[in-house]
């Protein structure tokens, strides 16, 4: 392929530390509400439960044991060719309460010595200081983020974090996701996963309805995460001002399941409020002008501090990136969206495949989301998650074939090659879970992005050994010759 790609690329990969860190009480690690996961399936929703229940399995407590094991993983990811590490920081190893004024030392000696081995493999670190975990204790004593005192306990962690690394990261982000808080799933979120009852997890984009109470509170508690973020833009500048950091949002990309103009009004509402909302204020720095209607049409009415806008407008990212993996249609016809039951992206489109896990693939919705983005906010553009959720089988001899990763990856490639030429300042590609990690949305270990294989089942058995896949070696070829061979 003739690539387009700039010569300083960042290709790589992402992970998340509840995801793949194990030890989830160890060395002085506090327990975060991604702890309090349990494992799920494809047909059985993960539960939250507000206590540690010895009859559940909890993925996040081993994980990958990547916190023993990192060493080894990185020299895998440094053989890889990685410029580019996406990873994030668990709160609750810097500040197992979340409330503490002093940092836990052995969290904070754990992320240094693992951007020492990424450094001694010459891969920068992209580092979340939020994905989708905070510690449970600020959820059951305050409320999570629908309280406003835990902006200033977040900013005292970044804070620790901007200072103690500075020289070994450049590149942070603060809140993965950020806009599943406009979405129903978000109720979840805002509150920090707490519920009274025991929480399946699993709730459609694109179908679920909210209260009008539970809409109120969340949009106050992104209200919160945006001020937080902004800030911690501001803190982060101040420590050092070679640091960038960026808006991570999940590219929610969806198109009129037909041409009715109420199909396109609705698909064009949603995107607004799903994708464009969040971006425009963290890259924009304001409200966007849809906001007023929508918050007056849901009767939602914002607490804001006297200097919340000034903030905002100071605190903008310096880049934007998102997650893409799949996309969806959007109807106003009743009937379609009760037969699509839990797909999980409005309705499926006609045109398109999907993975096992119903999730549809789609390398052109990249190129045009990718065009979307930057014809708005042109700034600097990294994608951070992509990739297939499959699962694997190993060969006798050990060997793992991964052919259907490498094509859906090629062609999102591809995709990307051509959003370059349409004028798209794309600065990176990290895949997701490029090493085999848990499921977020299911908890299953078999669900596998990786490049790196990982011997560990559902039930959580296996030697944890590490295997090169095919896409391995592929994918090394791909950083090696920045793109142009893609076969
Ligand atoms: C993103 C999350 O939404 O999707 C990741 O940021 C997650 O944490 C990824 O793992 C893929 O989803 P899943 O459910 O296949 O793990």
């Amino acid at each position: 392929m003739n690539s387009n790609f700039p010569k300083d690329f960042l290709w790589g990969g992402a992970v998340a530390a509840h995801q793949t860190e194990g030890a989830w009480n160890v060395d002085g690690k506090g327990i975060s509400v991604a702890d309090m996961l349990t494992s799920g399936s494809r047909k059985q929703p993960r539960k939250f439960t507000p206590e540690f229940d010895p009859t559940y399995q909890y993925p996040s407590h081993e994980a990958i044991d990547f916190y023993h094991r990192y060493e080894e993983d990185i020299a895998l990811l440094g053989e890889m060719g990685f410029k580019v590490f996406r990873m994030s920081i668990g709160w609750t190893r810097i500040f197992p309460n979340g409330d503490e004024s002093e940092p836990n030392q052995a969290g904070v000696e754990f992320y240094r010595k693992v951007f020492e081995a990424l450094k001694r493999h010459n891969i920068e670190p992209l580092v979340t200081l939020s994905h989708y975990e905070m510690p449970l204790n600020l959820v059951k004593k305050y409320g999570g983020w629908a309280n406003r005192k835990t902006v200033d306990f977040f900013l005292n962690y970044c804070k620790t974090v901007f200072t103690e690394y500075k020289g070994l990261v450049k590149y942070w982000l603060t809140f993965n996701e950020i806009n599943i808080l406009t979405t129903a799933l978000g109720d979840l979120l805002a509150g920090g996963m707490i519920s009274d009852k025991e929480t399946p997890l699993m709730i459609s984009f694109g179908n679920q309805a909210s209260s009008q109470e539970a809409m109120q509170k969340r949009f106050q508690a992104l209200h919160h995460q945006f001020i937080a973020s902004a800030k911690a833009v501001q803190t982060a500048h101040e420590i050092n001002p070679d640091y960038q950091v960026g808006a991570m949002i999940a590219g929610m990309v969806s198109y009129p399941y037909s041409p009715n103009p109420a199909d396109v009004l609705k698909t064009q509402k949603n995107s607004q409020m799903g994708n464009y909302f969040c971006g425009d204020v963290m890259i924009r720095g304001e409200y966007p002008p849809f906001a007023e209607r929508f918050f007056a049409d849901n009767g939602i009415r914002l607490e804001l501090a006297e200097d919340d806008l000034e903030t905002l407008k100071n605190g903008t990212g310096d880049f934007l990136s998102f997650s893409y993996y799949a996309t969806g249609c959007v109807t106003t016809d009743e009937e379609l969206i009760k037969q699509s039951g839990n797909f999980l992206f409005g309705v499926p489109n006609p045109y398109l495949k999907a993975s096992e896990w119903d999730w549809t693939i789609d390398p052109i919705g990249l190129r045009i989301f990718l065009n979307d983005v930057y014809d708005r906010y042109q700034v600097p553009v990294m994608i951070v998650e992509n990739g297939l959720g499959a699962e694997d089988k190993v060969e006798e001899d050990g060997s793992i074939h991964d052919p259907y990763r490498i094509e859906y990856l090629r062609q999102h490639i591809l995709a990307m090659n051509e959003a370059i030429k349409d004028g798209v300042n794309l600065i990176g590609y990290t895949t997701w879970g490029c090493i085999d990690i848990v499921s977020a949305s299911t908890g299953e270990m078999e669900k596998r992005y990786g490049f790196i294989y990982v011997d560990k089942n559902n039930e959580g058995e296996g030697t944890l050994e590490r295997r090169r896949k095919d896409s391995f070696y592929w994918y090394k070829k791909v950083i090696a010759s920045n793109g142009e061979d893609l076969d």
